[in-house]
């Protein structure tokens, strides 16, 4: 039976899109950067300062106040709610990129074109005629977003990961598909015997400032992981980068990174292991295998036994799954 309970509750979440769009909307103008903690502003002054018009931002912001994010007098007075405050840019655990990250209009009009992944299709690709990373290079706006998010992504994987793994004796940590080098600087400050290399494509390399590469213990490298990946390293990393991919790519990476391994060198994979049984998973699991069918058609997040089967296809002899305290799991795999 269900209950008026249920009824509401699937109403919101049938409604939820028009929620994402107007955090999207607060958080790209940083209206929580702009009242102070305990303050209380004005609708006017603070729609002056965003340049906007003053009558539309405090419909929106009243409408966001009914979900408890800011708080709105109906005199257009604006203060912050415990909410409201996690889109600040300085909150310790903030989520103001992951609002302008997962609205923003890449991924946005991807979702408007979903029903073409149930036909075999792309949706990024119906909707932009491009691909994902491709979009992403013609919109540097959009790609250093989500380096960001990428970075700063509450799963707290790379603290997790330098925290959960030995890296010591390692004199080389290649970071395939690195991103911005979040996860090296958090193993190097660990470890700092070891040096790092990150390896991503080329504007994503160029974008990394002098400052994040810790002194040149991070080197960097621009290259494409389908047709090769730097050599003769420790350990290789590909972290929440085979997701991005087909089983077909990702054994074509895997391969690319098994030739380049010397002997006694490890792979770690670092991805949430998916449970087959929504009942048991994290929703916000699901949620990501839809959003990886939205950019990449036949992308997704997978179980412990899918990456089974994927290092066995790609030459890979052992593997342990080591637990991290985040979301995410490392599958540890050698060659040998
Ligand atoms: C989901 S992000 C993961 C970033 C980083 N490993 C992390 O966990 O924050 C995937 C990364 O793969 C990179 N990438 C995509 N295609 C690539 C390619 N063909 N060669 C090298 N890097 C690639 C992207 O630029 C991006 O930085």
């Amino acid at each position: 039976m269900c209950t008026q309970s249920d009824v509401e509750a699937l109403d919101l979440l049938i409604r939820g899109f028009q929620v994402s769009r107007m955090l999207r909307l607060v958080a790209d103008l940083a209206v929580a950067d702009k009242l102070s903690d305990d303050g209380v502003r004005n609708v006017d002054e603070l729609a002056s300062e965003c340049g906007v018009q003053s009558a539309p931002l405090l419909r929106v912001l009243r409408a966001l106040s009914a979900f408890d994010v800011f708080r709105v007098t109906v005199d257009g007075q604006v203060s912050h709610s415990p909410r409201s405050r996690l889109l600040r840019s300085d909150a310790p655990t903030s989520l103001r990129t992951a609002a302008r990250f997962w609205a923003a209009p890449g991924s946005w009009r991807a979702w408007g074109e979903l029903d073409a992944a149930l036909t075999g299709g792309i949706p990024h690709q119906a909707a932009w005629q491009t691909s994902r990373f491709d979009y992403l290079r013609q919109h540097p706006d959009e790609a250093r977003l989500f380096d960001a998010f990428m970075a700063g992504m509450r799963d707290n994987r790379h603290e997790a990961i330098a925290a959960a793994y030995d890296f010591e004796g390692a004199a080389l940590i290649v970071d395939v598909g690195g991103g911005n080098g979040e996860t090296l600087r958090h193993i190097l400050r660990r470890f700092p015997r070891a040096r790092g290399l990150v390896f991503d494509r080329d504007d994503v390399i160029e974008a990394i400032p002098a400052a994040a590469r810790l002194d040149g213990l991070i080197e960097v490298q621009a290259g494409d992981f389908l047709q090769r990946v730097p050599a003769g390293a420790h350990i290789y990393l590909l972290v929440r980068v085979l997701h991005d991919w087909s089983d077909e790519d990702c054994v074509r990476i895997l391969k690319n990174c098994r030739a380049a391994m010397p002997a006694k060198a490890r792979l770690l994979i670092v991805e949430q292991l998916l449970d087959p049984d929504p009942q048991r998973g994290r929703p916000t699991a699901y949620l990501l295998d839809i959003q990886m069918m939205a950019m990449f058609g036949s992308a997704r997040e997978r179980s412990r036994e899918e990456f089974e089967r994927l290092l066995s296809a790609s030459g890979f002899v052992a593997m342990r799954v080591i637990p991290a305290e985040s979301a995410v799991s490392i599958v540890e795999a050698t060659s040998a």
